[in-house]
């Protein structure tokens, strides 16, 4: 029987990793001078800590997770998100006792019971960070631009940030009950999943992507102009300090993510091209409660999540010029003599961190040749009996032809010269 990867879970396979490396040190590059410190989290986490914090009524916790007892009986959820493990451990080590804005990125997959289609996964891949310990509209807007460098960063520029408020519990409870209100007159007209959720998380209703709902939803309440003073006075001011850094957005006021932790300032970035429906790289926002629910101290957050499938998808291939290594050296090593001291050199070029390639079947001369030209190797280094016998080798330059004898003795310093010499475009 062929045993086949799960359906909505895939290999990434040399020649696509590049891709990932290059996109993983990309965040790395650009989080770091922002103060932003990595955080290895658990793949799996008790399954009451997603019930909590994304909300019982999100599609996530409803119909998403992936959910087991253990052997030991304990119920045990794979993290379909990151922000609910990073609060966990923010609480549970104290990092409020650092005094200071904790910022914190992850990378990592993700695990969601979803309908597999383009974009969409069951296991997938976020880059999250999470700024926590403050409410200044600045941290938002920084985070927020932070992000949007990494994006131009890697070349994409065809990107939307869209930016909502959602209210804080001043004001989203009332506006929560003129919205239902409001959905009640069209009771009969929504889909079956937006009637059932109503009562319970009408917010959801806003965001529905059935064609009907959707008309419905545009003549709905808007939170924007429901919002108590003191969200309208932070909301306008994230939009100047996102003005002041020269990140362009556009107010949304449709957006309502599907996480039920957010407060205040959410938001999302769409690709304008290329992904059809699920065209969203990236969501986030503020969530100023969550830490207190798991018993932390007041705690004001702000963060986001990158899906890593999704950004490469979007990116242009000009991203992705020259990032599969191709080998500096073929070693093309012929005889018994040339095999034994060959290793030898091979081991200290490979010291140096060339990429050294060989051929291992015995191959004739001609044959290695041909491999080392199809690897598309920078060099040939050849070593058979007669350079044995003259302690001399020869470096044929692969784009051009051009051979160079070296002393054995110091042929990586002399390797190192040609190596130096940037490659002719
Ligand atoms: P989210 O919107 O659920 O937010 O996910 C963030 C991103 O993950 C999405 O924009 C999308 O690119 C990607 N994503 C989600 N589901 C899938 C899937 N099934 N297949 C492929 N990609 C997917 C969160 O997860 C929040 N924790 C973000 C956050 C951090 N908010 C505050 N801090």
């Amino acid at each position: 029987m062929k045993i086949q990867s799960i359906r909505g879970v895939k290999d990434i396979l040399p020649g696509e990793i590049e891709k990932w490396h290059k996109v993983e040190a990309a965040a790395r590059r650009v989080f770091s001078p922002y103060g932003f410190k990595e955080i290895r989290l658990p793949i799996f986490e008790s399954t009451h800590l997603f019930k909590r914090s994304i909300g019982e009524t999100t599609d996530i916790v409803e119909k998403e997770m992936y959910t087991f007892t253990d052997r030991g009986g304990e119920e045990i959820t794979l993290r379909p998100e990151g922000t609910a493990s990073v609060v966990r451990s923010y609480v549970q080590h104290k990092m409020h006792g650092q005094n200071q804005l904790v910022k914190l990125y992850y990378m990592g997959p993700m695990f969601r019971y979803e309908r597999p289609q383009a974009g969409r996964f069951r296991q997938f891949y976020q880059i999250g960070a999470e700024a926590m310990g403050s409410a200044s509209p600045t941290v938002d807007a920084e985070v927020m631009t932070m992000l949007i460098t990494l994006f131009n960063e890697l070349g994409l520029n065809n990107v939307e940030l869209q930016i909502n408020s959602l209210g804080c519990p001043e004001c989203r409870p009332p506006y929560r009950e003129l919205l239902k209100d409001a959905i009640r007159k069209h009771l009969d007209e929504l889909c079956s999943n937006c009637t059932q959720r109503y009562e319970r998380n009408p917010l959801r209703v806003l965001d529905c992507k059935v064609d009907r709902d959707r008309e419905i939803a545009l003549g709905l309440p808007r939170i924007s102009d429901h919002l108590c003073q003191a969200c309208r006075d932070n909301f306008a001011a994230v939009q100047a300090a996102l003005a002041g850094m020269n990140t362009p957005f556009t107010v949304n006021n449709q957006l309502v993510r599907g996480l039920d932790y957010y407060t205040r300032t959410t938001f999302e970035v769409v690709g304008k091209e290329g992904l059809g429906s699920q065209n969203a790289i990236c969501g986030g926002g503020r969530y100023d409660s969550l830490v207190e629910e798991f018993e932390g101290p007041p705690t004001p957050c702000f963060g986001f999540a990158v899906g890593v499938e999704r950004l490469i998808a979007t990116l242009p291939e000009s991203t992705w010029q020259d990032i599969v290594r191709r080998p500096d050296i073929f070693a093309v090593l012929l005889g018994d003599a040339a095999q034994q001291q060959g290793h030898t050199v091979i081991q200290k070029l490979r010291a140096q961190g060339w990429y050294v390639e060989l051929d291992y079947e015995g191959a004739s001369m001609k044959s290695q040749m041909r491999k080392a030209n199809r690897e598309e190797s920078r060099f040939a280094l050849i070593i058979g009996d007669n350079e044995i016998q003259t302690q001399q080798f020869v470096l044929k330059n692969m784009g051009n032809g051009e051979q160079v004898t070296l002393d054995a003795g110091q042929c990586v310093e002399q390797i190192r010269k040609h190596l130096d010499v940037p490659k002719p475009e």
